[in-house]
């Protein structure tokens, strides 16, 4: 069953409601995050609270509550939804200020919200590998900044789908990015490469996880650029989010990666990250 907190008050995520001169609603003026629940409880959960102070210190907003209070907020908010498998979502915003005005007191109250809903799509029954195509990157250029405004992502991601791909993989002065809501890789050779973190994308929490069980499975992989050439180029491509774990690219601009299946590597570092999963959460 579908919940969610907002401001102290618990119910369902339709029945919510925020003020028209909410900062979130009028200039999207807030952080959120996604973080994947499996039997109950959230994945990485220290790695998006690391985050997530990040990203509200960047825009200068102080944090409402303590880690404490948001574990055991997130805990209740589970706990209240019944579910196992679940995206949980938090959204901080600078809160309502009642006159339009791009300055903002100092002193607003943030505006919290957290819904847990139920996620199918983590329990993977079918990984189809994506078509991609690539894209010119004209977000801004605070991809490391976890913000709610997503209006170019969206547009990049709805443009891909309405010319019959699935996502897009972003160039930014020639070199990948990241996609409209995950993180890239490739492999070549054996070798797998993702960009390195920057302000131009966001520091993936499961990239990161991918790069830590990269290393102590002795699996060969580097931190750096990545040319449009060697993207197209590539063994294998992966995509890497909390909805999407870790996602196989079988096209690219409509020319087949590798032979347009899962790749070996994939195989491998997605039984890696299944099983750490299982070590971190059921021990
Ligand atoms: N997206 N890059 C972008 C632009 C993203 O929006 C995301 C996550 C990622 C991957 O980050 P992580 O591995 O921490 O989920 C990379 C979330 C899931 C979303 O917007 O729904």
């Amino acid at each position: 069953m579908a919940i969610a907190y907002l401001n102290g008050e618990w119910q369902a995520p339709e029945d919510a409601k925020i003020s028209v001169f909410d900062r979130g609603f009028m200039f999207g003026d807030g952080i959120y995050e996604v973080m994947p629940v499996y039997w109950g409880k959230v994945f990485t959960l220290e790695e998006h609270l690391l985050r997530l102070n990040r990203s509200l210190n960047e825009i200068r907003l102080v944090s409402p509550f303590t880690d404490e209070e948001w574990r055991s907020l997130f805990d209740e908010a589970i706990e209240k939804s019944g579910e196992e498998t679940a995206l949980l979502y938090l959204q901080v915003t600078r809160g309502i200020v009642s006159n339009r005005s791009h300055e903002y007191p100092a002193d607003v109250k943030p505006t919290v919200l957290i819904t847990v809903t139920a996620a199918p799509g983590l329990e993977r029954n079918e990984v189809l590998p994506y078509k991609m195509v690539t894209k010119q990157d004209f977000r801004w250029s605070r991809g490391d900044i976890k913000v709610i405004s997503l209006v170019a992502n969206g547009l990049l991601k709805n443009e891909a789908l309405a010319e019959g791909y699935d996502d897009v993989v972003l160039l930014r002065d020639g070199v990948v990015t990241e996609s409209s809501a995950s993180n890239v890789f490739i492999v070549k050779d054996g070798v797998i490469v993702t960009p390195p973190k920057s302000r131009y994308l966001l520091h993936g929490i499961t990239r990161e996880q991918v790069i830590q069980l990269a290393k102590t499975n002795s699996m060969e992989l580097e931190e750096r650029d990545i040319s449009e050439a060697e993207l197209v180029d590539a063994d294998e491509i992966w995509i890497t989010s909390t909805g999407h774990e870790i996602w196989p690219v079988g096209e690219l601009n409509g020319k087949t990666v590798g032979n347009g299946e899962a790749g070996v590597t994939w195989q491998m570092m997605d039984s890696l990250y299944q099983a750490s999963k299982k070590a971190r959460l059921l021990q």
